[in-house]
């Protein structure tokens, strides 16, 4: 999948990636052998992981959080923007995506600051808790389960963390009411919520980026 960056113009995004130069040698190998291994080709974009560690350092975030880890592309990101004293914990309910990016880690040299867990966030998320609080919490797994995630996140997070969720446009469909398939619709009224609570939950300041696929950036305020 070619991500674009920005709102649609595939010129800004040969600009950006030109003149930014979003992905290294590991990123590069990390998202052809993802490929290779059969993990579905649906990470972040280069742009996109870029904005992961910018956002990540700007934060001067040593403590984050990953729901949907599959081959490791922006659990690296986050990582690098932390810094050799940065720890990121993340999950993925697949161990084919788990083996995968343990072997990413280990390629980008950062396999001391990750701990990886398999299985339903939903349910593992709470073992970490007495290791917070966090300062970012990176969303980007099964999106019916966006608003359980960030209820998680609004416990875990100290004030001034931040949640990054990923996809909130939803392909296009998150201002439709009316869906294709059942599947979509569970997704779509995740992210829908998602993006409500972040907005008026009450316990975050919120901005949705116009990134090619919608980047909901929430501070938690109290
Ligand atoms: C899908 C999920 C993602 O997180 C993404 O960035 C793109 C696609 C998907 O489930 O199809
Ligand atoms: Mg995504």
């Amino acid at each position: 999948m070619n991500k674009s960056f920005g709102a649609s113009d595939p010129k800004l995004t040969e600009y950006a990636e030109r003149v930014f130069e979003p992905e290294d040698a590991i990123l590069k190998e990390v998202r052809s052998r993802s490929a290779r291994e059969g993990l579905p080709e649906i990470q972040v974009g280069p742009m996109d992981a870029l904005h992961l560690e910018v956002l990540t350092r700007a934060l001067n975030a040593k403590k984050a959080v990953e729901i949907g880890t599959l081959g490791g592309y922006s659990g690296i990101a986050i990582t690098r923007g932390m810094g050799p004293q940065g720890k990121l914990f993340t999950f993925d309910i697949e161990s084919k995506h788990t083996d995968v990016a343990r072997r990413s880690f280990e390629l980008a040299g950062l396999s001391r600051q990750v701990e990886f867990f398999t299985g339903a966030a939903t349910e593992l998320l709470p073992s970490i808790n007495n290791q917070g609080p966090f300062d970012l919490v990176f969303i980007d797994a099964d999106k019916n389960n966006y608003p359980a995630y960030l209820a998680w996140a609004a416990e875990n997070l100290r004030v001034g963390g931040v949640v990054l969720g990923d996809n909130t446009f939803g392909w296009g469909m998150i201002t439709d009411e009316r869906f294709e398939s059942a599947e979509d619709e569970v997704a779509i009224r995740g992210l829908q919520t998602f993006n409500h609570i972040c907005a008026r939950g009450g316990r975050f300041r919120s901005t949705i980026l116009p990134t090619g696929e919608g980047l909901t950036l929430a501070v938690k305020t109290r």
